[in-house]
């Protein structure tokens, strides 16, 4: 066995080197330490900066149990940790990085297989990225979503109520003082946010994939049941280990077909959509933005959650959890999928049950039918735009309407609210600049706040278009992940106000109505150009030089495939 392990080849033998190893690390581990036993690294998330993953140290603890219980030896591994509230331009531009990073350093390393712990929504992706890059032996543990918040006796969903509450103090039926006195009352618990947001949705298809032990994901974070599911993980580490179950035997299409089932019955994220297409850049499975809409698009939405419905995560978890609802699905699986366990994903939904037929309804009751996310394509997205229509209002599902154009953020907000903008609830609200190059790093501004002298006329949605991202927490008819960005040379850079653009979500097309011929004419304005990102130096610059575009994940260029766990040359 002590030959077989990669730790090995820095703790094996007896010469100069394998004492410098060893001699270093010994600080009371016993002295078999070295010989045969797994050194699993603990790729911990945890940070103060990160408040949802800031648990992660305790949940770090019981899976060092687990892995000393099943005679590996555990290693703490602080990795870049992303938190979505508070990093600017935002945590999407690092998403890579913090992939590069772990992958790196897991690499680099002597350990044999590694336990990934995250939760805020950019960190599970790029964990999984990374591990799938290295290709060592990886099993994930999501953090969790906090307990529901109440205020003035009402549940308070995170994300989704900070939109909707703002909405209202800015329609004006809302004091600004209960706005922010409903502060304190919506972050209960430790725990990532408790919608069905990135965070809960990522977790979750970890799940789907075959990365997380069955029945774990959705685990609220302050729930015992975590610990013990976190040491379960830890001792299971070992075995992956000694069975080289590598995320490269177990992340298949038959994995992303069922992620993406699951994606759609739990009404999940839109960002769901980039981080697996990255995860799956990583490992070489040819998935493409196609297949969220051939495979995605006709599956049922079983999972009444915020934003697009009722419940929260802690709900979802007491009605039976993901489990439940795949059973629900089961036909639509591949059966061949397997799981960190050995086996198949659909051999663990026999004892699933819903206990809550409002929180996940029955197969035959659907919240709604067809309720995957749906790829458009037109002049306008050449290579695709996506839509989520669980999340949008029906009657713009097939929409005309003149275009009322923002070249950035900054003159989105200078001018949204001007009461002389010509703009209409028919209006379509265009927001560019906002893709992986433009801004950079695509960050979560597709969901563009209406115009307030609309809010006021009671207009609750209008149609938006955007080459950035959505939060995942968000709703609304908007057509998110623009390809390719206007910063790329997208034709969404020569779309003037007043044209109209010509929305079909049953048709899959989104068309600027204006002749070709006009359009290959145009040249974007110098307006719309000086408002991308131009960086010089250091992550950005890199960043912008080899970042993909959405279709492809936004992964950077010289990162997709992998390297495998290849063991470096010797350091002295
Ligand atoms: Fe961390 Fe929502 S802010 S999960
Ligand atoms: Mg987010």
């Amino acid at each position: 066995m002590t030959s077989e392990l990669r730790s090995a080849q820095w703790y094996g033998g007896d010469d100069r080197d394998g004492y410098i190893h060893r001699a270093w690390m010994r600080r009371g581990l016993p002295s078999d330490a070295f010989s045969g036993r797994p050194h699993i690294a603990i790729a911990n998330t945890a940070s103060d900066l990160t408040p949802c993953n800031a648990h992660l140290d305790e949940v770090a603890s019981s899976v060092r149990d687990g892995i000393h219980e099943a005679g590996g030896i555990p290693l703490n591994l602080p990795v870049v940790s992303l938190g979505e509230t508070l990093l600017r331009p935002t945590a999407m531009l690092w998403r890579n990085m913090a992939a590069m990073a772990t992958e790196e350093m897991l690499r680099g390393n002597p350990v044999d297989g590694v336990v990934l712990l995250g939760g805020c929504d950019k960190t599970i992706p790029s964990l999984l990225m990374a591990a799938a890059s290295v290709d060592l032996p990886a099993v994930v543990v999501p953090g969790g979503p906090m307990l529901t918040g109440t205020f003035r006796g009402k549940p308070l969903g995170c994300g989704t109520d900070v939109w909707r509450l703002s909405e209202e103090v800015r329609g004006g039926t809302l004091s600004r003082e209960d706005f922010i006195r409903s502060e304190s009352a919506m972050i209960r618990s430790r725990g990532h946010c408790n919608t069905m947001g990135t965070a809960s949705t990522m977790g979750l298809l970890a799940e789907a994939l075959g990365t997380v032990l069955p029945g774990v994901a959705g685990t609220p974070a302050p729930d015992s049941r975590l610990l013990e599911s976190a040491h379960a993980t830890g001792k299971l580490a070992v075995d992956l280990v000694r069975e080289s179950r590598t995320p490269s035997t177990l992340l298949t299409r038959a994995s992303f077909h069922n992620a993406i089932v699951a994606l759609a019955a739990i009404g999940g994220s839109t960002n769901a959509v980039v981080h697996l297409l990255a995860i799956a850049g990583r490992l070489g499975v040819g998935l493409t933005l196609d297949d969220f809409d051939r495979i995605g698009s006709r599956v049922p939405l079983l999972v009444d959650l915020q934003p697009a419905g009722r419940f929260l995560m802690d709900d979802l978890h007491r009605a039976g959890g993901l489990l439940a609802v795949l059973r629900e699905v089961r036909d639509l699986l591949d059966p061949a999928a397997l799981t960190v366990t050995g086996r198949p994903l659909v051999d663990h939904l026999d004892d699933a049950r819903i206990w809550d037929r409002e929180v996940i309804r029955a197969r035959e009751e659907p919240l709604r039918d067809d309720a995957g996310i749906a790829v458009l394509r037109g002049n306008l997205a050449p290579d695709g735009a996506i839509v989520k229509p669980a999340a949008a209002s029906e009657h713009l599902l097939r929409h005309r309407g003149r275009a009322v154009v923002f070249d950035s953020v900054e003159d989105f907000h200078a001018r949204v609210d001007d009461p002389g903008l010509d703009v209409d609830a028919d209006s379509v609200l265009v927001l560019r600049g906002c893709g992986p190059r433009g801004y950079p790093g695509m960050p979560e501004v597709s969901n563009m706040p209406l115009p307030k002298k609309l809010l006021e006329q009671g207009v609750r949605d209008m149609v938006r278009v955007c080459d950035g991202r959505m939060s995942g927490t968000a709703y609304g008819t908007v057509v998110l992940h623009v390809a390719p960005e206007a910063a790329a040379g997208g034709p969404l850079a020569l779309v003037r106000t007043g044209d109209v653009i010509a929305l079909d979500v049953p048709g899959r097309t989104l068309t600027l109505d204006v002749p070709d011929a006009e359009l290959a004419a145009r040249t974007p304005d110098r307006a719309t150009t000086d408002r991308y990102a131009a960086p010089a130096r250091g992550w950005e610059r890199l960043y912008v030089d080899h970042v993909t575009q959405a279709d492809t994940g936004a992964d950077l260029d010289f990162l997709t495939g992998a390297t495998g766990p290849a063991v470096g040359r010797e350091s002295h």
